[in-house]
């Protein structure tokens, strides 16, 4: 029975990777793909994730623009992680395939009004801002999602874009916590783990050798992606956010986890976007997520390079 699943995000190199995995897996159908306004403006996140489906040879993939800007927030955005265009690195064509003239906000409602309940997962890899719409404007499809996971956060690994919070979060603090506050069954993927997912000099060099197009290009990708977090972290490799969202879906025993209760800081300006995460339980609130605390980063990447080398 394959995993029937909505991609929201923000191309972005690691949101590319991603999307290339989900792709590659026959046990993930691909319902759609929704953009977002994050790493960069939307016009770039849609163009990208066109760019991304002819990369990977299914200009058939359904891709729908989605919010522009955050739900109360002025955009902020991350050229000085992705580059200009957002996906820098690679030289990719201009994409042939088009938008659909839908909006994604549309996409996901309709979507999840004609779909089976339950059988539709939403895959987050950006800011939060078109699920929440989604949900403001059509609260009946709550019960009808199966679950979301979700890229975000950081728990004893603080944040990436501000000392306290992590970049999908801090963008749009006011779509995470509505989208929490749904209660759906709700999976998150915080700093926590993806900072064990490092795209090491062995790891991208086994892509590249791939003898197909796809490993190169996602090679030079993470060339480009890895530079500004190995500065910052001084490591071998920066960490691969995204793509861990899908190895969930398609390998779960590679993540440890944990039920945990989660909150966002939107009042304070010096934590907004901080999700507070209950880990040693010291409140009565109850768990509300799924948090992944830890990954196999061994067996995640082997999985990854495994799948890619299926792309053309
Ligand atoms: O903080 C990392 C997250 O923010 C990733 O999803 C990356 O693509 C950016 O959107
Ligand atoms: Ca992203």
């Amino acid at each position: 029975m394959s995993q029937r699943i909505i991609i929201d995000t923000d191309p972005g190199q690691d949101d590319a990777v991603a999307i290339l995995l989900a792709l590659a897996s026959p046990e993930i159908e691909v319902l759609g793909i929704t953009t977002v306004a994050g790493n960069v403006p939307l016009a770039l996140t849609s163009r990208n994730a066109l760019k991304i489906c002819e990369v990977a040879g299914r200009p058939d993939v359904k891709v729908f623009a989605g919010a522009a800007r955050p739900l109360q927030r002025p955009l902020v955005t991350a050229e000085h992680v992705h580059g200009r265009t957002g996906l820098d690195g690679p030289s990719l064509p201009d994409p042939v395939m088009t938008l659909q003239a839908q909006p994604a906000v549309d996409f996901i409602i309709t979507t999840l009004r004609s779909e089976a309940p339950g059988t539709v997962t939403l895959a987050t890899l950006g800011p939060l801002t078109n699920v929440a719409l989604a949900l403001a404007q059509a609260p009946d499809i709550a019960p009808r999602i199966k679950q979301v996971v979700a890229m975000g956060g950081g728990c004893f690994e603080g944040g990436n874009t501000t000392p306290a919070a992590e970049f999908n979060i801090y963008v749009d603090p006011e779509a995470a916590r509505a989208v929490l506050a749904a209660g759906i069954p709700f999976t998150l993927i915080p700093l926590d783990c993806t900072h064990q997912a490092l795209t090491s000099r062995a790891r991208v060099e086994a892509l590249r050798a791939l003898p197909n197009r796809t490993g190169p290009v996602v090679a030079q990708l993470l060339d480009f992606f890895e530079r500004y977090d190995e500065e910052k972290y001084g490591t071998d490799g920066g960490p691969l956010h995204d793509p861990c969202v899908i190895a969930w879906l398609l390998r779960p025993a590679l993540f440890s986890t944990r039920e945990v209760n989660v909150e966002i800081e939107c009042s304070s300006p010096l934590t907004r976007g901080m999700t507070v995460m209950d880990w040693w339980r010291v409140t009565d609130r109850k768990p509300n997520a799924t948090v992944c605390g830890g990954i196999d980063a061994d067996g995640f990447f082997t999985l990854l390079t495994e799948r890619l080398a299926r792309l053309p």
